[in-house]
């Protein structure tokens, strides 16, 4: 029986995933967790406030339950981790050891935590960036999602902990706004297009970043933990892509559908941290172990976030 406990359900990721996570478990079997309160959809099924750096507090939950998985997706991003460095690291790095000393303990079947393309740095391949290679992240939210890594594999090889993760990119929904990112713009620009026809962006016009439509990462996600352990060659954090572009290009297909839409440019000190990481990614260990492919191109998403977010905005107008 599986009984899963998502900590970090309110994000960006955790509300869509939990979602996903209760239409294959059932919701009874879902138990989603946050700091605070958050999205009513999420409160109708079982929900609980959750400190996750209170390992007492998860342990009550584990047994409370009956827990066998936990998804840890609680995390300060890459733009926020700069402004308080010692809190990102302690919250990044005391809650994943929180949760990894529980799975130990508790013998819990499995384990998902995200990494991110933060863990690359300036001195790594900046295109088709391989699986292996040096990584020298300048970033908190970078060195903590490296460290991250590391401490999971140590899990695995010295405890049997089953721990799965992704080198997420740039996630893009809609649904539920992203919190202190480098990439948030790609989420950003789509509100503004729709809402005031034009966009400054805080990265400049070339600056490409490796992304994902939202979709494909939970796709991403539960086809790892369905995966057979056998197939799961790799314990740190496996690569994992989808598109690439630039804020020209996503402006550019943005245009096909607001013609008089309006991109301006005016990068801030997040264009020293999209200049660290790469353009992007080669995923062929993912491809290759468990099977993965992604379903969504540039604009495929855009014509599915501006038709959602146009629906989800004029229900709030009529409100
Ligand atoms: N989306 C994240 C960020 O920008 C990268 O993992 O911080």
């Amino acid at each position: 029986m599986t009984k899963v406990l998502v900590i970090g359900a309110c994000g960006q990721l955790g509300f869509e995933l939990t979602l996903a996570l209760r239409k294959l478990h059932g919701s009874e079997n879902v138990i989603a967790s946050d700091i605070r309160k958050g999205q009513e959809e999420l409160m109708n099924d079982s929900f609980e406030v959750l400190d996750a750096m209170n390992k007492m507090d998860i342990i009550h939950l584990v047994k409370k339950h009956n827990i066998t998985q936990i998804y840890h997706l609680a995390a300060v991003l890459s733009a926020k981790g700069e402004k308080n460095p010692g809190f990102a690291w302690d919250l990044n790095m005391g809650s994943l050891s929180n949760v990894l000393e529980v799975a130990k303990e508790y013998q819990l079947d499995k384990i998902y935590w995200p990494s991110s393309i933060a863990v690359f740095g300036p001195n790594t391949p900046q295109n088709n960036t391989p699986q292996n290679c040096i990584m020298d992240p300048n970033t908190v939210y970078g060195i903590t999602k490296q460290a991250g890594e590391r401490w999971c594999e140590y899990y695995f090889n010295k405890y049997g902990v089953d721990v799965r993760s992704l080198r997420y990119p740039g996630l893009i929904g809609y649904k539920t706004m992203p919190g202190g990112g480098t990439t948030d713009y790609a989420v950003d620009i789509y509100y503004k297009a729709l809402q005031e026809r034009k966009f400054e962006c805080f990265l400049s016009a070339n600056t490409a970043l490796p992304m994902m439509y939202m979709d494909d990462a939970v796709k991403a996600t539960i086809d790892l933990m369905q995966a057979d352990a056998s197939n799961i060659k790799i314990h740190s954090s496996y690569n994992i892509s989808a598109i690439s572009f630039t804020p020209e290009q996503i402006s550019t297909s943005i245009k096909k559908y607001i013609p008089d839409f309006e991109i301006s440019y005016k990068p801030d000190f997040r264009q020293n941290i999209a200049d660290s990481w790469p353009n992007s990614i080669d995923d062929s260990k993912a491809r290759n172990d468990w099977g993965w492919y992604h379903q969504y191109d540039l604009d495929k998403m855009t014509e599915e976030i501006l038709k959602g977010l146009k629906e989800m905005l004029s229900i709030e107008e009529n409100q």
